[in-house]
């Protein structure tokens, strides 16, 4: 079953808190989002295999530990995903980033998958796929599908704010996969926006209305 992490580490509670004011302009929201990033990512690559190397400090030969070569993938999903990227890279510099971009049908309401871009060693790599919002989750687990259809099989998913109807809908298309989030919100309003939530991530992200 997949586990939900809730991140309740002050710094990014306090970034937050500003991310969600409306009165916080596009450039402190978008760097706001992107030190989130960051500090989320430091909090989910806490499992990462390190393997002992020996090295030389200038007082004497020692063993210590490094990463041991885990190949990691940051998929953002189009177009607020994006806005995640360059925190996560801060402290993965070497990820590969793969895009996955959905639009909604406007008869089926459905998710529709509209461009997928992958780095080629899909099976080898953990992917971390990243949303700002996780509100009803279709857009989650459709990306999820896109890129299991396409060989991924060790996958993440990071928002920043999630509704517990997102969450359940994930948790139950996609139960290998662990979500980690920053806030957990009350509800989504009848138009699917997550209360209290944000708003629009992407225009907010992007200054568009
Ligand atoms: N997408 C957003 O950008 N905001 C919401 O509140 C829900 C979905």
């Amino acid at each position: 079953m997949a586990k939900v992490y809730v991140f309740d580490h002050p710094l990014i509670q306090h970034k937050l808190t500003y991310i969600r004011e409306t009165k916080t302009g596009t450039k402190e929201f978008r760097e706001l989002v992107d030190e989130v990033a960051t500090l989320m990512a430091f909090e989910i690559t806490r499992d990462l295999p390190l393997e002992e190397i020996e090295i030389e400090t200038p007082v004497c030969t020692t063993k210590s530990q490094v990463l041991s070569g885990k190949k990691l993938g940051i998929i953002p999903i189009l177009r607020a995903g994006i806005g995640m990227v360059d925190g996560i890279l801060k402290l993965i510099p070497a990820a590969k980033v793969g895009h996955i971009g959905l639009y909604r049908d406007p008869k089926t309401l459905k998710p529709v998958e509209y461009y997928v871009k992958l780095p080629s060693d899909v099976e080898e790599r953990e992917f971390i796929v990243v949303d700002p919002m996780l509100a009803t989750g279709g857009s989650a687990v459709e990306a999820i599908n896109s890129l299991k259809n396409r060989g991924g099989k060790n996958i993440k998913f990071m928002c920043l704010i999630a509704a517990p109807e997102g969450v359940e809908a994930l948790k139950e298309a996609h139960p290998d996969v662990d979500i980690y989030i920053a806030a957990l919100d009350e509800k989504l309003n009848e138009k699917g926006y997550i209360v209290p939530g944000l708003g629009d991530a992407g225009d907010r992200l992007f200054g568009t209305k």
